[in-house]
């Protein structure tokens, strides 16, 4: 049995899908996280960014286990508000912008992004507490930890030195 068939019934599929929704995020930010760290030059900025493509990978593979153990289907989904914020963080580094002024503005596309994963974990953690998904919700809070900590440090980095440096 599937939980998601096409339909949203219940709070059940409002899960699945946005399991689907995450996955899409998630496997899009396996490709752009390199190209992100490439374009940093702060050498502690390409750090946070690699090391993020690596919690990132990990990510992907606790969303492919919850979607084994409760039998829902991850692939065929498109994140279009992910595609977004990865396309205008492109089209911010295409700009002619320093080397001070590109970290600066690397760190404001990826905020925006951890923000919005953010987001989606903790709804999807909450939907999976009500439903009693316990491994979920345990895997989805893991994951909720990563990105909280990576938006403090990108902040970190950011109000340390990284915006001043810009200026
Ligand atoms: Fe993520
Ligand atoms: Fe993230």
């Amino acid at each position: 049995m599937s939980f998601f068939e096409g339909k949203l019934n219940t709070l059940e599929d409002l899960f699945a899908e946005q399991l689907k929704d995450l996955y899409s995020a998630e496997t899009q930010l396996v490709k752009a996280l390199p190209m992100m760290a490439q374009e940093a030059r702060d050498p502690r900025l390409r750090q946070a960014f690699e090391t993020h493509l690596q919690e990132t990978q990990n990510q992907v593979a606790r969303l492919e286990q919850i979607g084994r153990g409760l039998n829902v289907d991850l692939g065929g989904h498109t994140c279009k508000a992910m595609q977004g914020l990865v396309a205008e963080g492109k089209e911010t580094l295409s700009e002619n912008a320093t080397d001070e002024v590109k970290d600066a503005a690397l760190i404001a596309a990826s905020q925006r992004i951890e923000h919005y994963e953010i987001s989606g974990y903790g709804t999807a953690r909450h939907f999976a507490e009500r439903l009693g998904h316990t491994e979920a919700a345990s895997l989805l809070s893991q994951t909720l930890q990563e990105e909280q900590l990576t938006d403090t440090k990108l902040n970190d980095l950011a109000k340390g030195y990284i915006n001043q440096r810009a200026m």
